[in-house]
Formats: C-alpha cells, structure tokens, sequence
C-alpha cells in the first residue's frame, strides 16, 4: 500500500544529516523512537545530505555516510516498507519549496536561530547563505508532506516552530495551505550529552572522539569511553543539580534499558563508579550490536539499499509534487504545460 493513499493515520516527517557518523544522541533521541512510530502513523524519513553541505563535506565521504545514514536507518528497525526512505537531493521538490518559503521567512527569524549562531561560531570562515537559509529548507521538507508531527531530540525544537510560524503565515495570506506540524519531543533521551563535557550536547561534529559513542563504535570503545566519561567527586549514582555528567549517563542507561531514574538510582545505591561505567557500557553495547551488525551486512548489499532509496524517492515526490504544484498556483506561478 502507498503511504499517500492511506489518509486515516497522523503523517510524520524527520531527517537526519549525513555529515558525520551516526552518535548515541542521534539513536536516543531520534532514530529508536521513528522505529516505534512505524505502525500507528504514516512516516516519511529522509536522509538531508542537502542541509549536510551547508558545512564543508569531503564529496566521497558524504557519498558514503549518505549509504551508511540510510544503512543504520533500516538497521535501527525502520521497515523500508512501512516507511518512506529516501535521499532529499532526489526529490528536487525540497530545493524548489524551500527558494518559495525563503521569501516568506524573515531575516530576522533566521538571525535568532540558536544553531545558526552556534554553526557560524564553529565555521567562522564558511558562514554561507545556505547556512543562514537552513532552517526555510526544513521547512520546504516538513511542510512538503502535510506532516502532522515531527519527532526530534530538544536541539531541532527551534526549527519546527519555525516551519510552523511559516506555515502560519503562508496560510494566512493564501489560505490553508499546509498542515501546521508539531515538533513531538520524547521524555527520555532528547538530549544526550557529551562524555567529555557534559554541559554540552553529545554531537558528531565534536573534533574529541571520546566525547561521543557512535552506533558503529566497537564494542571495545564503547567500554572505553565510557570509562573515560567525566562525572564528578561525589562518587554517589544519583541526579541532581551540578551533576551534569551521572545526571548523563543515568539518562543514557534509563533510555537504554527502559527503566526509571528512580529505578536506576536504587539499582547503583551504594555503589561505586567502578560499578556504575561499566554497567552503562555493557547495556549500550548489547542495544547497538545488531545495529552494528546488520548496517555492516547492509553496506556490503549496495543494490538493496539502491532498490530501498529508489523507490523511497518514487512515493515521496508523488506527494511533494502535488504541494508543490498548489503552491505555485497560490502564489502565482503559470501551470508548467
Ligand atoms: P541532526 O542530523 O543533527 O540530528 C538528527 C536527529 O538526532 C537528534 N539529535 C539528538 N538527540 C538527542 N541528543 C543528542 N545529543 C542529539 N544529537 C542529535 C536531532 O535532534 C535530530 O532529531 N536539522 C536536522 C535534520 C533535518 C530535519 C528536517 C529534522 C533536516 N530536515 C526535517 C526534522 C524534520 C538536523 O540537523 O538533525
């Protein structure tokens, strides 16, 4: 059955950018959720190697973390079949809604973006205007499917909301038009921080490897650096305020295993770091091994994954090019013969 054929679920709409490997935080506060969205709602995911070269990208490896996004998205438990998965650059619906949406998105909205500040700090000499505009291409991706809801960790909250004032605004000048999405947050794992720093959130782009745990890390790393993992000089297994890094990992180790914090604290009461690293570790370990080893499985069968993005991009631009077309009309364009 075609997803757009099936009008009666929620639509969901997220993307993840190729730019780097795949970290925890990605997983925690993105991927393992999509998995369990995939019966109760229609769910379109797409790997945004467009937003990727907003940042330099060495062109063979964006072609290969491309494959290896789409790889860890399947493994991670997204049936190509109950879901759509494609590439953004092969549904050029995206690049032609976002150019219409920059002339509806202010400046000064795209000036207040927190990761755009962030981004032009960290890449001082490339601050370019794809850069600037990401957050209208965000926009071109969510609102191009009428998605109703949109699963993100907490970083990529500022973005919906302002998919969401553009489509308030566009639908106030030419009527309903899109759908107004929500950004739909889980409870747990929406923000998974550094090893290293744990005022800062876990990230790809973060020049210290020990800081993240990647999906693909061995199983021999993921030990290590949790290990490593800065906490503090209490050496109590609990939560609370100016105990950024435990406060970590008793997240990481809750999300993981399915347990409270409550439940975690009682578990590790009266135990020591020396116990508390390593049982994290392990229950990371086992969570990403069969991610691990099925995206290895899948990287060696190139033609599958070609068969799965193929196909993804065939449903998807099926229905971007029908909201494409009712945004032109609304805005003014002559019907393309
Ligand atoms: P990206 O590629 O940075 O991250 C993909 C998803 O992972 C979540 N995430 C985290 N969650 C918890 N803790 C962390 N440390 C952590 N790091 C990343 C992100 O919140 C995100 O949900 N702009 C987006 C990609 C995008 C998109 C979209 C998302 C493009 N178009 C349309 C939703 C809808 C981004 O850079 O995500």
């Amino acid at each position: 059955m075609d997803l757009n054929q099936n009008t009666s679920k929620k639509r969901i709409f997220s993307g993840v950018q190729p730019s780097g490997k795949l970290t925890l935080g990605n997983y925690l506060g993105a991927i393992k959720n999509w998995a369990l969205l995939q019966d109760e709602y229609d769910c379109i995911y797409c790997v945004v190697d467009m937003h990727a070269i907003t940042v330099r990208q060495e062109p063979a490896k964006l072609r290969q973390q491309t494959l290896e996004v789409m790889a860890q998205l399947i493994s991670c438990g997204l049936d190509p079949e109950k879901n759509i998965l494609f590439i953004q650059s092969h549904v050029s619906e995206h690049a032609e809604l976002a150019w219409i949406l920059d002339c509806f998105t202010m400046f000064g909205e795209l000036s207040r973006m927190t990761q755009f500040k962030d981004k032009s700090l960290k890449n001082a000499d490339n601050i370019n205007a794809g850069l600037f505009t990401y957050p209208s291409l965000m926009a071109a991706d969510i609102l191009l499917y009428s998605s109703d809801l949109v699963p993100v960790g907490i970083d990529q909250k500022q973005h919906v909301e302002l998919a969401r004032d553009v489509a308030n605004r566009f639908n106030g000048i030419f009527g309903e038009t899109f759908i107004v999405p929500e950004p739909y947050i889980p409870k747990l794992g929406a923000k998974v921080m550094s090893l290293s720093d744990p005022a800062r959130k876990m990230s790809k782009s973060d020049p210290n490897a020990n800081s993240y745990i990647l999906i693909l890390d061995q199983p021999e790393d993921i030990l290590r650096k949790f290990k490593r993992a800065v906490t503090d000089s209490d050496t109590r297994i609990f939560t609370g305020e100016n105990k950024d890094g435990v406060n970590n990992l008793i997240n990481i180790y809750a999300t993981v295993t399915g347990k409270t914090t409550n439940e975690v604290e009682a578990e590790f009461d009266g135990k020591g770091y020396a116990q508390f690293k390593p049982a994290v570790a392990e229950a990371v370990i086992e969570e990403l091994r069969p991610v691990r080893e099925k995206t290895e499985d899948l990287l060696r069968n190139k033609d599958y994954l070609e068969t799965v993005y193929k196909s993804g991009a065939e449903r998807a631009s099926r229905i971007a090019s029908h909201m494409l077309r009712k945004v032109a009309k609304k805005v003014g364009f002559v019907k393309k013969p």
